[in-house]
């Protein structure tokens, strides 16, 4: 076969992995005045706030490794105040932090191709017209952010695979066939995580350029969780309760998943092979670090502990738009009681955040 070759475009495209079969309904809408002011003003608000991720941020600036180093996690451990991390050589931290946050960002930049696909549906699948325009906004939104993450982790080292979890959940919603579970799963569960690591890690990191991605980027997801929020707390209350505790399934299921996937073996393994390539026994590291699990677990507790994104922020979502019942909170302590034991359980049933009702004003609050 003879074809004028053009080098700029590919003649192949590539596909990973098996793709996932979709079917929604999609739906017109042939009334276009203004009718949830709500939504409308926040799809206005997303014009205005847009950004542009290469002219907007200095990518030329080298990271600054000394300050990236500073407020290192492993593996959702934050063990950067140990004596133990701080005795080691900037050259260690380095390669270990770098490795390690490419590891945690990628699974973000993944979350984020799967916000981006969904923003998309949804502007299909809703059925008022404030809610297309909206989401129009946020498929821009999400579109920046993958390009923002990518081009950060292009500077640390390089994108690792999704968990398994992760991928579950993003098929899930992908493939749900109703607008609502999507706007569930995605809104509410994956944001309201996404919203809540990214504002902690905004407050805690003094890497400038990291800094300034995340006050943009959290500043979108505000919006965002800002939509499921007024959309589904105007869309619940008018539900029959057979629709509702499906929905409310569905939340406790994806924020499930999301839990498991920050979890695991797999992780485990390879965050001990990162010390191991960095030149330190990962047993010592093990032992140094269990000396010192006092100062871990002060830090551990100042941003709510494993479960501080669920307690502190998606069940007070889930509580405000009408999808947490007392059969609900049954099966959130289940799930804590199995993986943290009963009185780590107790402790976050019986936790009672407010959401914040200015979510813009709580990211920026961290400092
Ligand atoms: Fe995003
Ligand atoms: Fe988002």
């Amino acid at each position: 076969m003879t074809h004028q070759s053009d080098a700029s475009l590919p003649d192949r495209h590539p596909v990973e992995g098996p793709a996932v079969e979709t079917a929604y309904t999609a739906l017109y809408n042939w009334s276009y005045a203004p009718e949830i002011e709500e939504i409308r003003s926040l799809y206005a608000n997303g014009l205005e706030r847009q950004w542009i991720a290469m002219r907007d941020l200095d990518w030329d600036a080298e990271i600054d490794r000394e300050a990236f180093t500073q407020t290192f996690s492993m593996g959702g451990i934050p063990i950067s105040e140990t004596a133990f991390w701080k005795s080691l050589p900037l050259e260690t931290r380095w390669e270990v932090s770098k490795v390690s946050a490419s590891f945690m960002l990628s699974n973000f930049l993944h979350g984020e191709q799967g916000a981006l696909m969904v923003a998309g549906q949804l502007v299909s699948a809703v059925p008022d017209m404030d809610a297309k325009l909206y989401a129009a906004t946020q498929t821009l939104d999400e579109a920046r952010h993958v390009e923002a993450f990518a081009a950060y982790i292009d500077k640390l080292d390089h994108v690792f695979p999704i968990t398994p979890g992760l991928k579950a959940l993003l098929d899930s919603v992908i493939s749900a066939p109703d607008w609502k579970f999507k706007a569930v799963g995605m809104q509410i569960v994956i944001e309201g995580l996404a919203l809540y690591l990214f504002r902690d890690m905004r407050t805690q990191t003094v890497e400038p350029l990291l800094k300034k991605l995340l006050t943009y980027v959290s500043r979108d997801e505000a919006r965002h969780t800002g939509y499921g929020i007024r959309y589904l707390g105007h869309v619940v209350p008018r539900l029959g309760e057979s629709e509702t505790r499906e929905l409310q399934d569905f939340a406790f299921e994806s924020t499930r998943l999301l839990m498991a996937s920050r979890v695991g073996s797999a992780m485990r393994d390879d965050i001990m092979a990162v010390w191991e390539n960095a030149g330190v026994d990962p047993d010592d590291v093990l032992v140094r670090l269990a000396s010192e699990r006092d100062i871990i677990a002060e830090n551990l507790n100042r941003t709510g502990g494993r479960y501080g994104p669920v307690s502190g922020f998606i069940i007070p979502t889930l509580r405000r738009i009408g999808l947490y019942s007392e059969r609900t909170a049954g099966q959130f302590k289940q799930m804590w009681t199995e993986t943290q034991g009963a009185e780590a359980a107790a402790r976050y049933a019986s936790s009672s955040v407010e959401l914040p009702d200015d979510l813009e004003r709580w990211v920026n609050e961290g400092g």
